[in-house]
């Protein structure tokens, strides 16, 4: 972890423990460990910038963070299946779901309304 990260961390607990969340303080994920780990597992299906390449996967560029973490969170535990992601997410750590939602949630989209 970088020393940058380190004083982050230090400072987000310390706030953290200031307004009494320590209990469940929020998991901050790292966009740029999450981009390096969707290169080497994601980006053939979901696209290096996370719009799917791949014909039924789901564009994940701009998803909220939440969506993103508990959906992947369900294809570990089995509560949500899918033949391709169930076996991927198996591999995923917290931390790696953390790092993932952050990066496909950092991504910026825009949208154009049909006329
Ligand atoms: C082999 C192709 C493939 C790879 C590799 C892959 N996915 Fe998927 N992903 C899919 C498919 C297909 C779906 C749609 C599954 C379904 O219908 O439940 C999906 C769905 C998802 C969803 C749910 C999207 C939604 O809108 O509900 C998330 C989140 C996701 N993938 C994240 C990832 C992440 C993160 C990685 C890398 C760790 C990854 N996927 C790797 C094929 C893939």
């Amino acid at each position: 972890m970088h020393t940058s990260n380190k004083v982050l961390l230090a400072l987000s607990l310390l706030l953290a423990a200031a307004s009494g969340s320590l209990a469940a303080p929020a998991l901050a994920g790292d966009a740029a460990v999450g981009r390096a780990k969707a290169q080497t597992l994601c980006q053939n299906c979901h696209g290096e910038n996370g719009v799917a390449v791949l014909p039924g996967a789901a564009n994940l560029s701009g998803q909220q963070k939440e969506y993103v973490r508990s959906q992947l969170r369900a294809y570990r535990s089995g509560s949500r299946r899918n033949d391709q992601m169930s076996i991927i997410a198996k591999t995923l750590t917290d931390a790696d779901i953390e790092n993932l939602s952050e990066w496909y949630s950092a991504i910026k989209v825009t949208v154009e309304m049909p006329k």
